[in-house]
């Protein structure tokens, strides 16, 4: 099985286009040592390496294409190595890469929870629109922990796990959240057995979590926000990192204390980072603390084989 990050920022991508933060004016000028990052995706592979499952469709997919031309299957005139797509939830930096997919000459196989489904036909009515062009073809995304299959990318097993978080702002029920809004994806590769658990948005770590984070061989987790209070302290947003529903990295029962505790040999990686967070900043105090916990921040490109 292979994962490549197609990209590994959190909403808004770094450098977000209206941001002047520290970090994004930073990196335009040229005085921050960092790198700039495509909005929140992965890419998986089995046995066939020109069968990909696309996990999530951000805003930035079509830069993402064509930075990864393995995606591109070029078999025929008009062709593309996507299987098939599973969305982890309905938030517009995981959807919206949906629409520039709308010349597929075939409906996308898309699978998603009921409560996604519900979010992409009602409050952002993505499903409706791609119906004037190529077409969905819903797969129901199963809660019960049970495992599933994207067709077409043999070799990997796929199990979805409810975490607690957030539904989109555009969601009937944003207040609310039911379980489906947001999962943790638990890839599994057939043949060696070994696992990696892909989760984004993260509100909480919660035992079926857990169970799975410990039993991974990598971990590809939440790391949106360096403090629940950043985006207030730099004067940017009045949301805390936990009223959008990601755990912050820092203080405790943070993200950091986590990963403390999963076995020594375990990878770590923290994936969908805020523009905003110090740890972008490779020469930041944060990012040596990362450095010394065995953390590392996901950048657009890396492939992980398991
Ligand atoms: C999130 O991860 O909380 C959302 O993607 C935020 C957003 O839509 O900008
Ligand atoms: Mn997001
Ligand atoms: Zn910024």
């Amino acid at each position: 099985m292979r994962i490549r990050v197609l990209g590994s920022a959190a909403g808004g991508g770094f450098p977000q286009w209206n941001c002047n933060c520290r970090n994004c004016s930073g990196l335009r000028r040229g005085t921050l040592r960092a790198q700039s990052r495509t909005q929140s995706s992965i890419a998986v592979a089995g046995t066939d390496p020109a069968a990909w499952a696309l996990v999530n469709a951000s805003p930035d997919i079509l830069a993402q294409l064509r930075a990864n031309p393995q995606l591109q299957g070029a078999r025929a005139a008009r062709d593309t190595a996507i299987a098939g797509i599973v969305l982890v939830d309905a938030q517009i930096d995981h959807t919206a890469g949906l629409f520039m997919l709308r010349e597929s000459p075939r409906p996308l196989a898309v699978w998603c929870t009921d409560a996604v489904a519900a979010d992409l036909t009602c409050g952002n009515p993505v499903f409706g629109v791609l119906g004037h062009y190529c077409g969905i073809e819903r797969r129901p995304l199963p809660l019960t922990g049970e495992e599933f299959a994207v067709a077409g990318v043999a070799g990997v097993r796929w199990r979805a796990l409810t975490v607690a978080s957030k539904p989109p702002p555009y969601s009937p029920h944003r207040g609310a959240p039911v379980p489906g809004d947001n999962v943790a994806l638990v890839l599994t590769d057939a043949a060696s057995g070994r696992s990696a658990v892909y989760a984004p948005g993260l509100g909480a770590i919660e035992p079926p979590l857990w169970a799975a984070l410990e039993s991974a061989a990598c971990v590809l987790v939440d790391g949106t926000f360096w403090s629940d209070e950043e985006m207030i302290a730099q004067g940017l947003s009045p949301k805390r990192a936990r009223d959008m529903g990601h755990l912050p990295q820092s203080g405790a029962g943070g993200m950091l204390e986590w990963l403390a505790q999963l076995p020594r040999a375990t990878r770590r990686i923290l994936i969908h980072v805020n523009n905003t967070n110090p740890i972008l900043d490779e020469d930041s105090p944060e990012r040596a603390e990362l450095a010394r916990a065995g953390v590392e921040v996901a950048c657009d490109g890396l492939e992980i084989a398991l």
